[in-house]
Formats: C-alpha cells, structure tokens, sequence
C-alpha cells in the first residue's frame, strides 16, 4: 500500500494493541494512572494515523478524553485506534479504550478520545494527506460526528487565536 493511492478506509490503517496494567502504573487507589492511559492512546492513535498517511506524523492536539469508568491494576486495557476523518494536512482519530477483567471476562467501556495528527514532509512541515474512505455505517457516522467537531475547532481556534496567552 502507498500513498499514491485515492484513499484508504478507516480499517486500512486502524491499530488495536492491549496492555497489562501494572502497579506502578496506578494511582494510589489502586485505579490506573491517567497519564499511563493518555499515553497509550497517544501511542495508538498516531500509530493509526501514520499508517493512513505513510508520513511522519506529530500530534497537534488532543481534543477530548473521557474518563467514564475506572481501570484496576491486573485489568487488560484494549485500545482501538482509527482515523475519522481526513481535512488537508492533518487526521482526526478516534480511541475506543476497552477494560477487561482476565479472571472474569467481564469488559466494559473505560475511555474515549479524539487526538489530531498532522502529516510532515521531509522539511518538517504540513504536508497533504491521502483521503479518508468510510465503508461502513458505523465509519459513515464517525466521519459525519468528526466533521462537525473539527469545523467547531478550527472556528474555535480562528475566534480565540488572536487573544487568548495559552494558545
Ligand atoms: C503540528 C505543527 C507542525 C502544525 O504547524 P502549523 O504552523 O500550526 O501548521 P498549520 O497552521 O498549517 O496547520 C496544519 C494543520 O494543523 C491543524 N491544526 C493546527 N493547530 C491545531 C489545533 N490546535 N487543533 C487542531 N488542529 C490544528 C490545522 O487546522 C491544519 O489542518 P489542515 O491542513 O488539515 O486544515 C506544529 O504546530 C508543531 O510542530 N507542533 C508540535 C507538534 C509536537 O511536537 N507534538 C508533540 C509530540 S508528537
């Protein structure tokens, strides 16, 4: 596969990996450190995000995360990465971060977020990005969903830009 290609769909390039949670990667009390977690979905989401793209890619922001239930010490973390949606030069992709109880078998949601990715050349700077293709209905709704979020932050970003210290 190479970029000469029209595009590729979500699945083409998607990465799914598991980790073990160790103790010195919780809090203490005894749930997983957040930071281990944000980690690992930076990890897997540029991984997605390089293989759409087959260029260097750095994240330039991390747009949400959600903490929805806690993940214990011993759980195995399943973490699912795949591009949403393709703009000029840069990748939104989205991490579905899933527990799992070993002993158990039970699983449960633990985590979502969306991260931005952007595709350098050779001189480190943006460089154009192959498109996405969604095939399924789920890919579909995921591609309209990020649409609108990355529209309401470049907007975002054009109206505080000018002001705003932290940006
Ligand atoms: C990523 C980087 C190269 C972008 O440079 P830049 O001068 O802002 O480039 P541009 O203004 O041309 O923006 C490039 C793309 O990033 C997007 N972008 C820029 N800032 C963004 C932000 N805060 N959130 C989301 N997207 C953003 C732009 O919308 C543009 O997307 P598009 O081409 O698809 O429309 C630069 O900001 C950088 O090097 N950041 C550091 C990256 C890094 O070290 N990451 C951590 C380790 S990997």
């Amino acid at each position: 596969m190479n970029s000469s290609q029209k595009g590729k769909t979500p699945g083409q390039s998607a990465v799914v990996t598991r980790y073990l949670v160790m103790p010195d990667q919780a809090n203490p009390s005894g749930t997983a450190f957040g930071g281990v977690i944000m980690g690992w979905i930076d990890m897997v989401a540029a991984m997605a995000a390089q293989r759409h793209c087959e260029k260097e890619v750095v994240t330039v922001s991390c747009d949400s995360i959600n903490f929805r239930s806690p993940i214990y010490i011993g759980d195995q973390v399943i973490l699912k990465a795949s591009v949403n949606y393709v703009s000029h030069t840069s990748m939104e992709v989205g991490v579905l971060v899933t527990k799992e109880n070993p002993i158990t078998g039970k699983n449960a949601r633990a985590t979502t977020a969306h991260l931005t990715f952007v595709a350098l050349d050779q001189n480190k700077k943006p460089t154009p990005v192959i498109p996405i293709l969604p095939e399924s209905d789920n890919e579909k709704r995921w591609y309209k969903n990020a649409e609108l979020r990355v529209k309401a932050r470049k907007e975002l970003l054009k109206k505080i830009k000018l002001g705003d210290h932290n940006e």
